[in-house]
């Protein structure tokens, strides 16, 4: 079967022909039918999360996929063959950025019946980092202003919906046809972050999801009202310019463990959020699709046909 690896941190994704994974005890071989780029692989290849996920090579990229269950291991009673999942193993494992993956079916659910595998493919990472930083991490609530930045990339396009479906009101951050796009999402007011300084939009908010870091996560403080929350998934922010201002600011880590990834797939369904993907490669297109990943600047998700 064909998957994309690496043998190496750094070493350039490449796809080759390698052995078919068999399922081991607790463990369903999946065809994979689509899986999604996030910029967590791309940090993995790097080497940046060496500490967190250290990483056995040869290593198969792609963390978040679905498919259909061909085969069962043993002691597994939740999947049947020809069962459609989602799945998101550990990130150490890997898999998805292959025709075959074999995952503990603890880290599968089945895919509901109103998605495609495309569309299943892209929930776990981005899904789940929207959803978990703003509902559980951040607390947003009903009536409540919150800025998104990166309102068109991929945790964006889900966190303006769930922001909008959670009866916040949504600002966000964009730039060129991205601002378009998150208001077409249901962002109430969207800023080009080229053009404008987000910082002077003079509107006091409740909640900042600083999907950005940097310069952006520090001049996010200034619009936070007193006893606002900021919610960064890139850096851990300044406890004591927090204390000064009289807000929470915390660092997010996306957690899908338990029955964490079904909920989220639930909350997908039951607010009737769109996953919108901007691009579908076929595999033999993956460095295109690499690329694209790597450049920080696309728009919703990436997936890769397998
Ligand atoms: N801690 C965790 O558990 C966790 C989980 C998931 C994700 N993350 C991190 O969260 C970040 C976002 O993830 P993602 O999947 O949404 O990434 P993504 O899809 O690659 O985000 C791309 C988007 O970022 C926008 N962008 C780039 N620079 C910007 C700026 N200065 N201001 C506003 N928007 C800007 C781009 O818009 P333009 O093209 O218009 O520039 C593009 O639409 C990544 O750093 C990722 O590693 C962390």
């Amino acid at each position: 079967m064909k998957a994309v690896r690496i043998q190496s941190y750094g070493d350039e994704p490449a796809v080759q022909d390698i052995a078919m994974p068999e399922p081991g005890e607790g463990e369903v071989l999946m065809q994979v039918q689509a899986a999604a780029l996030n910029p967590l692989d791309v940090q993995l290849q790097a080497g940046y999360l060496a500490d967190w996920f250290p990483l056995a090579f040869p290593f198969t990229l792609g963390t978040d996929f679905a498919g259909v269950v061909k085969r069962i291991g043993n002691r597994v009673t939740a999947f049947r063959e020809g069962d459609a999942i989602i799945a998101r193993p550990d990130p150490v494992r890997g898999g998805g950025f292959a025709e075959y993956a074999s995952v503990p079916a603890s880290a599968c659910v089945p895919l509901p019946t109103p998605l495609t595998p495309d569309e299943g493919a892209c929930i776990p990472t981005a899904g789940g980092t929207a959803w978990f930083a703003l509902l559980e991490s951040a607390k947003l609530k009903t009536g409540e202003t919150v800025l998104i930045h990166a309102g068109a990339g991929g945790v964006g396009t889900f966190g303006v919906q769930f922001a909008k479906a959670a009866g916040a009101r949504v600002l966000a951050t964009a730039s060129g046809d991205g601002v378009a796009f998150a208001r077409e999402l249901g962002a109430d007011r969207v800023i080009d972050y080229r053009s404008e300084d987000f910082a002077a939009l003079g509107e006091p908010v409740d909640v900042v999801l600083d999907l950005i870091g940097g310069d952006t996560q520090a001049r996010s403080f200034g619009l936070l009202r007193p006893g606002g929350r900021l919610v960064s998934t890139v850096s851990p922010p300044d406890a004591e310019k927090a204390k000064a201002k009289g807000v929470s600011a915390s660092m997010f880590a996306l957690d899908l463990s338990g029955d964490r990834l079904a909920q989220l797939v639930n909350a997908v369904v039951n607010n009737g959020v769109r996953v919108v993907i901007d691009c579908k490669v076929p595999l033999a297109g993956f460095p295109d699709a690499w690329a694209r990943q790597r450049s920080g600047h696309t728009r919703a998700k990436t997936v890769l046909l397998l």
